[in-house]
C-alpha cells in the first residue's frame, strides 16, 4: 500500500530523543522535518497570533489547541518540497481529535516509530538539554556538551524544561499515547531510545532502509 517518497511518523515521551533522531535521520534519508515543538517555538518568537496563542499553553507544558497546530500541519504538509522529498512528522498527532484529522485527509505514514525511554531518564535529560538558537543543534550539559566555549556561551534552556513541567507534558503524554496508538498499531515500531544516538539511530536507519527497499520493489513490479 506505499508508495512514493518515504513518510515517517516519530513519537515518544518528552527527551526520548526525537529531535536528536530526526536531525540523523535527515541527514540520511533528505526528509521534510515538521516539527510541531519547532514550529511553534519559531511563531512564539516571531511574536505573531499563533505564538502569542500559544506561548502560555507551551510555557505550562500544556498540549496547544488542536486547531491552531492541525492547522499549521497541514498547510505544512502540502507544500512541494514535502510532498516531493517525503516527510517526517515530529510531536504530531499528539492527541485522538490530531490523529482523526490526518485520517480525514487521508495522511498516513509508512512507518510509525515508538522511542521508548525510563521516566527517570526523561526528567534528567529534559532537565539537562539546551538548545543553540543559532543551529537549532540540541545539546546536553553532561551527554553532549557543546564543542567550544563560544557556543556553550549562546545555548539557552526551554522555559518548559523545568523538573516540575516535564512531569505535567510526561503526563499528558501518556493519557494521549494509547489513543493515538490505536490509529497506528498495524505500522509501529517500538525502539529501545535508553542506548546512545548512535545506536538507536542504527536501528532506526535498518527499519526506514527497509521501508525504502520494499517501496522500490513495488515501484518496479508495477
Ligand atoms: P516538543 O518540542 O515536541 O516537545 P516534547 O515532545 O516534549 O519533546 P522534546 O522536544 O522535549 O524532546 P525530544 O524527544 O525531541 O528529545 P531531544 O532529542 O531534544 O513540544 C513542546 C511543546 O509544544 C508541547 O509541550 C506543547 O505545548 C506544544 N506542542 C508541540 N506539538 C504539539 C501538538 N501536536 N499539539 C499540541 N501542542 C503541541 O533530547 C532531549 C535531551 O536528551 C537532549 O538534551 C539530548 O541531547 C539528550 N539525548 C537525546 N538522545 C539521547 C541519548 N540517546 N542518550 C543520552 N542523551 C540523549
Amino acid at each position: 500500500s506505499t508508495s512514493g517518497p518515504l513518510k515517517v511518523m516519530i513519537s515518544g515521551a518528552p527527551a526520548s530523543g526525537k529531535g536528536t533522531q530526526c536531525e540523523l535521520i535527515v541527514k540520511k534519508f533528505g526528509l521534510v522535518h515538521i516539527s510541531t515543538g519547532d514550529l511553534l517555538r519559531a511563531e512564539v518568537s516571531a511574536e505573531t497570533e499563533i505564538g502569542n496563542k500559544a506561548k502560555e499553553f507551551m510555557n505550562a507544558g500544556r498540549l496547544v489547541p488542536d486547531e491552531i497546530v492541525t492547522a499549521m500541519v497541514t498547510a505544512r504538509l502540502s507544500l512541494e518540497d514535502a510532498k516531493e522529498k517525503g516527510w517526517l512528522l515530529d510531536g504530531y498527532p499528539r492527541s485522538s481529535a490530531q490523529a482523526e484529522s490526518l485520517e480525514k485527509l487521508n495522511v498516513r505514514p509508512d512507518i510509525y516509530v515508538v522511542l521508548d525511554v525510563p521516566d527517570e531518564i526523561l526528567i534528567d535529560r529534559c532537565v539537562g538539554r539546551r538548545l543553540d538558537p543559532e543551529t537549532g543543534k540540541i545539546y546536553h550539559v553532561k551527554n553532549f556538551p557543546p564543542e567550544t566555549e563560544e557556543m556553550k556561551a549562546r545555548l539557552i534552556t526551554r522555559p518548559d524544561d523545568t523538573e516540575e513541567k516535564v512531569k505535567a507534558r510526561l503526563d499528558i503524554y501518556k493519557k494521549n499515547a494509547e489513543a493515538i496508538l490505536s490509529t497506528y498499531s498495524n505500522i509501529m515500531v517500538k525502539i529501545d531510545g535508553n542506548r546512545s544516538k548512535e545506536v538507536v539511530f542504527k536501528e532506526i536507519d535498518s527499519l526506514l532502509s527497509q521501508v525504502h527497499r520494499d517501496e522500490v520493489k513495488l515501484v518496479k513490479s508495477v
